[in-house]
């Protein structure tokens, strides 16, 4: 309701009468004003007079009531550990797919591989609860819907050059813009659940000595609206989520890659392969050729551009 209600608001950028909110939105002048004090609590400056209310100015913050039809499925927080781990509690109590952990800020951000995610306030920081119906085999096609979800979102936000880092980094000329991580709870033939977390350096500042990372501040020099951006970045997941089993999802991934065709250095677990990059599996492994000719399809570990 309170998106609702904030929409009317911004919609006519002047005042709305109680009696117009009421009738607009089907509840009471009463109800009106409770979610009116609810929106002043979490930061908007809502001018009350004899014409009504206006919308005076909004916090930058990833509230529920930004996000229209994903409201009740949102729990925001302004500083948690790791939206990963609230997230694995809430799905393992039984949550629905789609539910969605927000922190402005983490102290404990997880990256890959057990690295650490610097999350300081200004970036995006999210979890979303998935239960797929697919063979665990079919798991990692959740990076690449997620990484082709990011990338295509700030394409057509910003107009940058968004690629993509097998296996789930978004990358803008080179550097580091987004980080996907996915943790799964399954049976050997179902997956129980699917916990995508992503995080991206949006209006944060990146040292001048980080070479391999970059926001989309300092793409931009300017700030960007994390809301709208996440507003369609969630609209981008849902359409690449229905594609989820399709062979196009394998095409839109490949066609946004930045590692086709490369030559790459994969460092698995207790191993290193030395190859070129020519193509992704139905599974989402990365095919390399090697010296000999030889191809190795690899499932997991980081990935190293090479030329
Ligand atoms: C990577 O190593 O590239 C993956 C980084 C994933 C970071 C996101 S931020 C939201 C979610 N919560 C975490 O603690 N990690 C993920």
């Amino acid at each position: 309701m309170k998106a609702d209600i904030l929409r009317a608001l911004r919609e006519s950028g002047d005042y709305v009468s109680g009696q117009v909110l009421s009738k607009e939105l089907g509840i009471s002048r009463v109800s009106v004003w409770k979610h009116i004090r609810s929106l002043k609590e979490d930061g908007y400056v809502i001018e009350a007079s004899a014409r009504g209310y206006r919308l005076v100015s909004s916090p930058d913050l990833l509230l529920p009531c930004e996000f229209p039809g994903w409201e009740e499925k949102i729990h925001h927080f302004q500083e948690i550990g790791s939206t990963m781990v609230v997230a694995k509690e809430l799905a393992r109590k039984g949550v629905v797919e789609g539910t969605i952990v927000i922190a402005e800020s983490q102290t404990r951000g997880r990256g890959r591989l057990g690295r650490e995610w610097l999350s300081p306030k200004g970036g995006i920081y999210f979890t979303l609860v998935l239960r797929p119906k697919i063979s665990p085999a079919y798991a990692p096609r959740i990076n690449l819907m997620a990484s082709v979800a990011v990338a295509k979102a700030i394409r057509k936000a910003f107009d940058l050059k968004a690629e993509l880092k097998w296996p789930n980094d978004v990358l803008i000329k080179g550097r580091k813009v987004c980080g996907i991580l996915a943790e799964m709870e399954a049976e050997m033939d179902r997956v129980n659940f699917i916990n995508l977390g992503i995080g991206i350096n949006a209006n944060t500042s990146i040292s001048q000595y980080e070479k391999t990372a970059t926001s989309l501040k300092e793409e931009l020099r300017k700030e960007i609206s994390r809301k709208q951006l996440l507003n369609s970045l969630l609209k981008e997941i849902a359409k690449q989520r229905a594609l989820l089993t399709e062979n196009k999802l394998l095409e839109e991934w490949k066609k946004l890659s930045a590692t086709l065709s490369k030559r790459v250095k994969i460092v698995a677990p207790g191993e290193e392969i030395t190859g070129r990059a020519i193509d992704i599996d139905t599974n989402g492994a990365l095919v390399i050729k090697g010296k000999d000719g030889s191809l190795r399809s690899v499932i997991a570990g980081d990935c190293i551009h090479l030329s």
